[in-house]
């Protein structure tokens, strides 16, 4: 008999990652170019990976910086980058939303040396502030930010908060999860040392992969300072590896580096600037729309980072009902804030054409329109 695949509903997703991917993303992951992680064909799509995501994240003086892979998520990269720089003595993390509260948590668990700076969380960091707290401080070496508060939607200004640390002689660590790939992020001109993304989000790839973009001297500086307590996690001795023979130490996927490789040629070829663009317009249109059917959007706009927005539904629905009644139009719409189940979140970082997001306004339409509420 004929083995029968498992029917499945395919919801879009208008999710902040993983996103809606390439067709071309689909095709690498599930036939990639090479089948094993020491072959030379992974070589060359491994330096091509690491070539192009310097050059889609606009860096000027790409020679100065590295490229590592991690086998891990978001989180588990961040971990390694705070694992590194905490070989360099004690540091801030900078906290002004839930991610900022992960990584003080993640700190905290990992015996890491560090204090929380913490902030409001529906306002950007005000630097000011921030550069009269480290003017009391004496023994910091490092700071860790989070430079788009993805829960909250909120965009810090990620170059005022780099140059204001490095003025305190500080290395610079940046979680750049959900706004690198979606908007500029000049992280040059912040001094960022240690910056973190992953393939799951704007570079519209598939998760599984942690990137960290590191300055040959920080990771000459943290080399130096190594104290070897951690293995697989260990970003000094990844890079080094990966800098020296093109592959990982580890049994990394070749299909996840096989599906970045067919993201990073999709971005190319449309343009990371018109990428960009797509995804602000879309997230735009969508606000005009539900704003257009009473549905208020939190956060000022010019707090936003418009790569992901949040909405306060109207009294009598909760958002897990929003999730249900969206989810039988075709659109799986994730939570805003959570912990208040008045929100909902919409974010365009995936591959939306304009006939998804056209869907996805008359779905809201059918769901949340004036008319059929009071009908209902
Ligand atoms: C800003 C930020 N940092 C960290 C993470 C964690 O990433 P992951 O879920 O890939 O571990 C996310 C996930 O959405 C994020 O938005």
């Amino acid at each position: 008999m004929p083995l029968r695949t498992t029917p499945r509903a395919r919801l879009t997703l208008f999710t902040p990652g993983p996103v809606e991917i390439p067709t071309i993303v689909n095709d690498y992951l599930i036939d990639p170019p090479c089948n094993y992680h020491r072959q030379d064909g992974f070589k060359d799509m491994f330096a091509a990976n690491q070539r192009d995501v310097k050059a889609l994240l606009g860096l000027e003086r790409p020679g100065d910086v590295d490229v590592t892979f991690l086998l891990a998520s978001g989180t588990g990269t961040n971990e390694a980058c705070l694992r590194a720089l905490a070989a360099l003595g004690k540091g801030v993390i900078i906290e002004n939303g839930f991610f900022g509260q992960r990584l003080a948590e993640q700190a905290r668990r990992g015996d890491i040396d560090h204090l929380v700076y913490r902030a409001p969380h529906d306002v950007p960091l005000d630097v000011a502030r921030l550069d009269e707290f480290l003017a009391t401080q004496r023994d910091l070496r490092w700071a860790y930010v989070v430079t788009h508060e993805t829960r909250a939607t909120l965009r810090n200004p990620l170059v005022g908060i780099g140059q204001t640390c490095k003025r305190h002689g500080l290395r610079v660590g940046a979680d750049c999860v959900s706004s690198a790939f979606a908007y500029p992020l000049e992280l040059e001109a912040a001094g960022v040392d240690l910056a973190v993304a992953t393939t799951s989000k704007a570079l519209m790839s598939v998760p599984g992969l942690g990137i960290v973009l590191a300055r040959k001297d920080m990771m000459d500086e943290l080399r130096a300072a190594a104290k070897g307590d951690t293995y697989y996690l260990d970003l000094v001795g990844e890079h080094d590896k990966q800098e020296k023979e093109l592959a990982p130490r580890f049994g990394q996927p070749v299909q996840l580096h096989a599906a970045v490789r067919g993201a990073c040629l999709h971005l190319r070829s449309i343009g990371i600037d018109a990428h960009m663009h797509r995804i602000r317009v879309q997230l735009e249109d969508i606000t005009r729309h539900l704003e257009g059917l009473g549905v208020t959007a939190m956060l000022a706009p010019e707090h936003r980072g418009w790569v992901a927005g949040n909405f306060l539904l109207p009294p009598g629905m909760l958002y897990p009902e929003l999730t249900r009644l969206m989810a039988d139009e075709g659109f799986y719409i994730l939570y805003g804030a959570i912990e208040d189940p008045r929100q909902f979140q919409v974010c365009t970082m995936g591959d939306l054409s304009a006939a998804d997001v056209d869907g996805l306004k008359t779905a809201f339409t059918r769901v949340l329109g004036r008319d059929v509420r009071a009908v209902a």
